[in-house]
């Protein structure tokens, strides 16, 4: 008998931190959002790479949005959990929060994205992940959502 045992989204989430410097900027003064972009795909390989303790490769990103511009000397925190899991794809929810590293100010939601990763086995190839086990409301409605997107990216 196989005992599959699933995994929160807590035991996954994680909150990377990054201080942004001059080396992060466009020529505007602004950092680069391909930058942020590389940063979200780190927490979101971090997530799944902890989910199902394999290695991973990025499949594909979602929903992509910046709503708030970034600064040199902004303290950004990426905020990574689980919003859905298949079979060896995990869906990663990606929220930038942006600060002054100097004012106690609430943080404003810079940029989200939804980053598909896929878990690979020693040779290379797709390999299942534990399921997710759903504990709230809030990431009940993430995993329907997110399984709407995969089911309608198998169609294609
Ligand atoms: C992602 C990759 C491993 C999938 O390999 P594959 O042989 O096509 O695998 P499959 O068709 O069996 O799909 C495996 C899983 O990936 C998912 N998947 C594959 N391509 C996908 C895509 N473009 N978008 C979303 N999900 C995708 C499938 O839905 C499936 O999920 P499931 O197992 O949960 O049902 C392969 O396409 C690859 O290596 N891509 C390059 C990844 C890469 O280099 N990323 C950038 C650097 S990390």
């Amino acid at each position: 008998m196989i005992i599959i045992i699933g995994k929160t989204v807590k035991q996954s989430e994680i909150n990377l931190r990054n201080l942004m410097e001059p080396i992060h900027s466009n020529i505007a003064g602004n950092v680069h959002g391909g930058e942020i972009m590389k940063l979200m795909d780190n927490a979101a390989g971090v997530v799944a790479a902890r989910h199902s303790g394999r290695n991973v490769v990025t499949a594909r990103v979602d929903k992509v949005e910046f709503h708030y511009p970034i600064h040199i000397s902004n303290l950004v925190t990426f905020n990574a959990k689980l919003s859905f899991v298949g079979n060896s794809s995990m869906e990663v929810f990606v929220k930038v929060l942006v600060e002054d590293f100097a004012k106690e100010d609430s943080a404003k939601v810079a940029a989200t994205a939804f980053f598909t990763m896929v878990a690979l086995d020693e040779n290379g190839k797709p390999a299942a992940v534990p399921p997710l086990e759903i504990t709230n409301d809030e990431e009940r409605r993430l995993f329907e959502e997110g399984r709407e997107r995969y089911l309608n990216n198998k169609k294609k």
